[in-house]
């Protein structure tokens, strides 16, 4: 007798033919008394048990439902029916969890068409549903991808603080983070709160990046890459926002942008690539589930590529490369820039990009991923590397097919006293960042790194329309539910 996971079963197939196994599951349909779709989330397919109605005992029948966990132990035979190769006769059933029926009716698993917006009230549940067990394990085929593109090219993963004392960074709202009672805050002789007696003796926040420790880190070990939570308190309440993401930033000494946007890419097309390679089940689940959602939108705003198409294109084709400033004259004398179509009207050089731009140039005027670099210093932060021109910063922004921004990054300024100069006109606190000044005091190198955002890519790579249904239980405003 073996025990089987049911992916490792269905992958032996008619080799297990005639072998006692033993499955463990639930129950996604039960139907004519006879016939079980089993599921244990080790893929999206179901192994069909098929019982003898005569042979179990009825107080074991009547627990068999929708929902319910089961252990069967049998014998693998070839399936007479359509849509699999094999099933399970089965000798013996346990129930480890039975379900009410009619309990069952409130939940999302009662096995029907449910919103996403019900799945999510249910996030505890969803898990069990085939288009968010898709997800999560594309996901995680993602993750591992990201670790093994850095470990086979030499870069060292670095954990980077969650807890940070410098608010200096500007990538998004902070969350503070104290110890303090609120109700019964301390104060100084100012009548201002007192944060000496807080837990670290000072403010502290949760992270909005592990960029400038990563630098340090590059500014050691040449190549290394950090992978971890991030927090932004931005209230925006959007399809492409969370208040808590997962976010990669390679940061690699001696490289300079140009290398940059090659790592980007090449990046980029490995980990899509490992996706199609190991989750050909789940992604052609959600192509179809895109093409369904595609064709019930309006005509302009549909894909022109199916889901795994879109992934296929990204793969044999170059992203363009261009400056803000040639992205600004396409933009500026766009149709639907002229015809007043943009919520934001691009009227002059300086101007911050919107998502609806942003996806202009990639869906409409390209129609391809595209790489935006050298935007004005003005709207970038303090630490890019300013061009010669004194104007523009060595920033880029790599932009996606229903996305828009995937990726930040930029070539860092590495020149001490440009670095220190910057930071005193954008207000940057240069005692709080002594550590982050000093590595351009000893040794200082050209160097640059980028941060891609977890849930966009999995976004991308799944074909779902609200970062809310790519990570397991959002945080986003006025909800931090389970
Ligand atoms: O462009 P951002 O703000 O860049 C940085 O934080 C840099 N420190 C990165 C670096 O150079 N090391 O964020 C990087 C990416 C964005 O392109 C986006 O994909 C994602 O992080 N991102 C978010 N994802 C989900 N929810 C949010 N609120 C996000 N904010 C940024
Ligand atoms: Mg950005």
């Amino acid at each position: 007798m073996v025990s089987y996971g049911i992916k490792e079963l269905i992958l032996k197939g008619k080799d297990a033919v005639h072998q006692e196994v033993i499955v463990k599951g639930w129950v996604r349909s039960f139907r004519s008394n006879r016939f079980i779709a089993l599921n244990d989330g080790s893929t999206i397919q179901n192994i069909q048990v098929v019982i003898d109605y005569e042979s179990l005992e009825e107080k074991i029948l009547n627990q068999i439902s929708v929902g319910a966990s089961i252990k069967v132990k049998g014998e693998v035979v070839e399936s007479q029916g359509r849509g699999q190769e094999i099933e399970i006769q089965a000798k013996k059933i346990e129930i480890y969890g039975a379900v009410n029926p009619e309990e069952l009716q409130e939940t999302i698993l009662q096995p029907k068409k449910h919103s996403l917006e019900k799945l999510r009230e249910q996030a505890h549940l969803r898990f069990r549903t085939n288009t968010f067990g898709a997800i999560m394990r594309v996901r995680h085929a993602l993750m591992f991808a990201i670790h093994k593109y850095y470990n086979d090219h030499g870069f060292f993963y670095i954990n980077t603080p969650i807890i940070t004392g410098s608010d200096a960074e500007g990538a998004g709202e902070m969350f503070n983070l104290t110890n303090f009672d609120l109700d019964n805050l301390p104060l100084g002789d100012d009548s201002l709160v007192d944060y000496k007696q807080d837990f670290f003796g000072k403010k502290t926040h949760l992270t909005v990046s592990g960029q400038l420790e990563a630098e340090a880190a590059a500014m050691g070990l040449g190549k290394v890459y950090t992978f971890g939570p991030t927090f932004r308190a931005e209230n925006s309440n959007t399809s492409r926002h969370l208040a808590e993401f997962w976010m990669i930033e390679p940061e690699v000494a001696f490289n300079d942008l140009d290398d940059n946007m090659d790592l980007a890419e090449d990046f980029m097309k490995y980990v899509v690539q490992y996706a199609l390679d190991h989750c050909q089940d789940d992604l052609a689940f959600l192509d179809e589930r895109f093409n369904k959602e595609q064709s019930q939108k309006p005509k302009d705003q549909r894909s022109d590529l199916g889901l795994i198409e879109r992934l296929e294109y990204i793969l044999k084709n170059k992203f363009v490369r261009l400056t803000y400033t040639e992205a600004i004259e396409i933009l500026k004398n766009s149709k639907p820039n002229k015809k007043g179509k943009f919520k934001y009207p691009i009227e002059e050089w300086g101007a911050d990009l919107q998502s609806e731009h942003e996806r202009y140039l990639v869906e409409k005027h390209f129609k391809s991923p595209v790489i935006l670099f050298d935007y004005p210093a003005d709207i970038k932060a303090f630490y890019m590397r300013l061009n010669q021109d004194k104007k523009t910063v060595r920033a880029m922004d790599v932009l996606f097919p229903g996305i828009g921004e995937i990726i930040g990054g930029s070539q860092r300024e590495e020149r001490l006293d440009v670095l220190k100069e910057k930071m005193e006109t954008m207000h940057i606190d240069s005692e709080e960042l002594w550590w982050y000044i000093d590595t351009r005091r000893f040794g200082t190198v050209p160097h640059s790194g980028f941060g891609l955002g977890l849930e966009r890519l999995v976004l991308f790579v799944t074909g779902m329309g609200n970062i809310r249904d790519v990570i397991p239980f959002p945080r986003t405003p006025k909800n931090a539910a389970f």
